[in-house]
């Protein structure tokens, strides 16, 4: 698989390319990116991001993720739990707070 593309605008991180079907949170863990990680199970919310996908759609939600966002940022479709995300396509990534 092609890797993807991953973004941090409004920051001065680099790009990273990511391995496709990764999890994204272990892969800017070891990229030292700028989005910090707590739980890691979808229930903190430390590592909510604004995600712009840039060539195709992101997974869905997961469940946690889906229920914490329902709660925390009703309405906010385009804010992911980043420690939930598969990598799947190219995308643009920034730290939010929820
Ligand atoms: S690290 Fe806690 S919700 Fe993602």
């Amino acid at each position: 698989m092609k890797p993807c593309r991953v973004e941090f605008p409004g920051t001065d991180k680099s790009p990273v390319d990511l391995e496709s079907g990764a999890n994204l949170s272990e892969k800017l863990t070891i990229h030292n990116s700028p989005i910090l990680f707590g739980c890691r199970i979808g229930i903190c919310g430390t590592c909510a991001v604004e995600v712009v996908a840039t060539d195709g759609p992101l997974p869905e939600r997961t469940f946690d993720e889906a229920q914490f966002l329902e709660a925390m940022a009703p309405g906010q479709d385009s804010v992911r739990l980043a420690c939930q995300i598969r990598i799947n396509t190219n995308m643009k990534i920034r730290k939010t707070q929820v």
